[in-house]
């Protein structure tokens, strides 16, 4: 007989089934064994009756077995049916029990929310954690977003293209993590802390229309809503104006949750739009909280953040990679507002320059961001200048974009999403690390392979490197 998944088994009543999967609780009652078996499909309540050829090895399981159950499945009597409960008017007559794995006592009880567990703990078992009802939810429903995005950008004609991991450093804003390499040694690859550069290059490689989940990597300080590997939703196109971007991102994120999200219900449609000005001086955050009433939990008040400073005075605590007095604030490959294109090819009035970039907030959290670009040579190169790179220095860091921007690459824009943060909002959790499957701590460990860790003498050798001891 075939397995039957959990979810199926009311259409089976007086059949007979075969299911597989894990016990969640178990009791005891001394003459008959009840148990909560759950699959990936969800739970059902069986017992074993005093009289059935598995009575003994069902006194032997505990929770968390890897079982294969046969037995019959029967309605419930009448006051024993839990309404609204799935499978609670059914219950599985086991007949037969086949241990499939045997099971260590678990270091936490997976069947309730695990919320209240020492998270260190959660983490070094994450495969356990992740058996837990609500964190396998966030993660289904982590794949609904993504498939639905995939499926509409398609129907628009994007173009999902995988871009290097293994890269050159790229000046996003953080700190690389660097890749050390064994065939040239002293000289690195940068994993990319965004996908920006592949991206504007694959308009000049005529894509046209571009996206990617990517994976991109910051060296910096975790917090709640940051990771050191996190996953962007990329977009990029060709012949876009800022209007062009904006309507695609928001006529998405709509889609996203009037689909999947039937019971949240979006403030405000279309998203309001607040210029960075307006937002410092109303709410002194360039991402503020629009919602109108903060008690309800289903309420999404999506917004816009425009017309931002291009550049601004290089504070001693940034680590942007800029040279000279002024920095980007968000993007150096942004372009300005047409109105200020002059101002940057006089190097005038540099403050006052407003980029073209925009923002997408929702309740208080930076959720995405992007900006139509520069796709001229000189408008780029000018950037470069502004921020103190010197003549040498543009052409090793930035050589092959300018490059590229001499043959042929089309006006374009694009923006990037911080999936986690978006799919911990829609699914009410606290923090980015309930809906990524394997995250790391605030201190940037991964817990359950414990990792970062030393290397062995012979892979350093190879690779050319020397540890130096702490004195
Ligand atoms: P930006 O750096 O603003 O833009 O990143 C885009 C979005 O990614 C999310 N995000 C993060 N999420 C989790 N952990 C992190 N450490 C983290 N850092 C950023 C945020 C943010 O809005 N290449 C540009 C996009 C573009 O211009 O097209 C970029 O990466 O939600």
């Amino acid at each position: 007989m075939q397995r039957t998944y959990i979810k199926d088994l009311k259409n089976l009543v007086g059949k007979e089934a075969i299911i597989k999967g894990w016990v969640s609780v178990r009791r005891d009652q001394g003459k008959m064994v009840f148990m909560d078996m759950r699959d990936m499909t969800g739970i059902v309540q069986c017992v074993v009756l005093p009289d059935s050829p598995a009575i003994e090895i069902a006194k032997e399981t505990r929770t968390e077995w890897v079982l294969a159950i046969s037995g019959v499945i029967n309605k419930r009597p009448e006051k024993n049916i839990k309404a609204g409960v799935q499978n609670g008017d059914i219950e599985i007559e086991i007949k037969n029990i086949e241990v499939l794995n045997k099971t260590d006592t678990p270091p936490f009880e997976i069947s309730s929310d695990t919320k209240e567990i020492n998270e260190d703990t959660r983490l070094k078992y994450r495969y356990l954690d992740l058996r837990n009802e609500r964190v396998q939810k966030n993660i289904r429903m982590r794949h609904k977003v993504i498939k639905l995005i995939r499926n509409n950008l398609d129907k628009e004609n994007f173009v999902e293209v995988e871009t290097p991991l293994l890269t050159k450093s790229t000046p996003e804003g953080a700190r690389d993590y660097v890749v050390p390499s064994r065939l040239y040694k002293g000289e690195f690859y940068a994993l990319p802390q965004s996908p920006q550069q592949y991206k504007q290059l694959l308009m000049t490689g005529g894509i046209e229309k571009y996206f990617q989940i990517a994976k991109c990597l910051r060296d910096e300080d975790s917090r709640g809503d940051r990771q050191p590997e996190f996953t962007q939703l990329d977009i990029e196109m060709s012949f876009a104006e800022r209007e062009d971007v904006m309507e695609v991102n928001e006529k998405l994120l709509i889609s996203i949750v009037e689909t999947l999200y039937p019971n949240k219900k979006i403030q405000e449609k279309p998203f309001p739009r607040i210029s960075y000005k307006e937002a410092m001086e109303k709410y002194k955050t360039d991402r503020p909280d629009l919602r109108k009433d903060k008690e309800n939990p289903d309420l999404l008040a999506f917004g816009w953040v425009i017309d931002f400073p291009f550049f601004e005075k290089v504070k001693t605590s940034t680590n942007k990679q800029t040279q000279g007095e002024w920095t980007f604030t968000h993007n150096p490959f942004s372009r300005p507002i047409p109105e200020h294109m002059d101002h940057l090819m006089k190097k005038e009035k540099l403050g006052d320059i407003i980029t073209s970039q925009y923002d997408v907030i929702l309740n208080g959290l930076e959720i995405g961001g992007g900006s139509i670009r520069n796709h001229q040579y000189k408008a780029l190169q000018k950037v470069f200048e502004i921020l103190g790179y010197e003549k040498e220095s543009i052409e090793t860091d930035f050589g092959h974009m300018l490059q590229a921007f001499k043959l042929g690459t089309p006006p374009h824009g694009g923006i990037a999403w911080g999936l986690d943060r978006l799919v911990m909002l829609l699914q009410d959790e606290p923090n980015i690390r309930e809906v990524i499957a394997f995250p790391k701590t605030g201190e940037g460990k991964d817990l359950m392979m414990n990792s970062p860790s030393k290397i062995s003498e012979k892979q350093l050798k190879e690779l050319g490197i020397k540890i130096e001891k702490k004195k």
